[in-house]
């Protein structure tokens, strides 16, 4: 018989294709995964991701950034005033293409994930499939970190490791990374819930 557990609310951040939303969100419909998925947010109001994560059941909301202009800080109240109203709990980037500013990362200090194509510190930035491979690199990954104010940085909670074959393209590196994202985060999310909320 599975356990019964509590599960910690979590909402999720995109802007794209949200595969990795999506490998959260089947994690999530287990009974015994120790969180929820409470809300789905996309700064792209024609984010792919949206249609699955409504398709899933899961609550979804669009808060566009371009009708705030420069002013990231006053889109990022809106998105912590919905976290909030969801009763999150613990934030999940993935695949957000928005810069932070302290303001969302202060106010989620400690409970915001991020998931990174590269094993950092290599490579923080985009278009890190093409530099490990200009780079020489024999292994290339992905990264699971807390976020803090810069990009890319912040403690990290799991790393996965690939190989780089010869003759790779970039797309075919990104393939083997992306298998190996869909797979860790949902165990490194399970793995920090029940490390930092342990009535869970
Ligand atoms: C992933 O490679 C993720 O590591 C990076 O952006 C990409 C998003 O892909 N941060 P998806 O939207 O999760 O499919």
């Amino acid at each position: 018989m599975s356990r019964s557990v509590k599960k910690i609310r979590v909402g999720i951040l995109i802007s794209g294709r949200g595969s990795n939303m999506t490998a959260l969100i089947e994690a999530c419909a287990r009974p015994e995964y120790p969180a929820s998925v409470a809300l789905v947010i996309s700064n792209k109001p024609d984010a792919a991701g949206l249609e699955v994560a409504r398709q899933a059941g899961c609550p979804t909301l669009a808060i566009d950034h371009r009708p705030f202009g420069k002013d990231r800080a006053a889109h990022e109240h809106v998105i912590d005033a919905a976290l909030r109203e969801a009763g999150v709990q613990v934030v999940c980037l993935a695949g957000y293409m928005r810069l932070l500013t302290p303001f969302l990362t202060q106010a989620w200090s400690g409970r915001m994930l991020n998931i990174h194509p590269s094993l950092l510190p290599d490579f923080p930035g985009l278009h890190t499939h093409e530099r490990a491979i200009e780079a020489g690199k024999r292994q290339h990954g992905c990264t699971i970190h807390l976020v803090t104010e810069e990009m890319d940085e912040g403690p990290v909670l799991a790393q996965a490791s690939v190989n780089v074959l010869p003759g790779d393209t970039p797309d075919d590196l990104a393939a083997r990374v992306l298998k190996e994202e869909h797979r860790l985060y949902p165990e490194a999310l399970d793995t920090f819930i029940r490390t930092h909320f342990p009535e869970s």
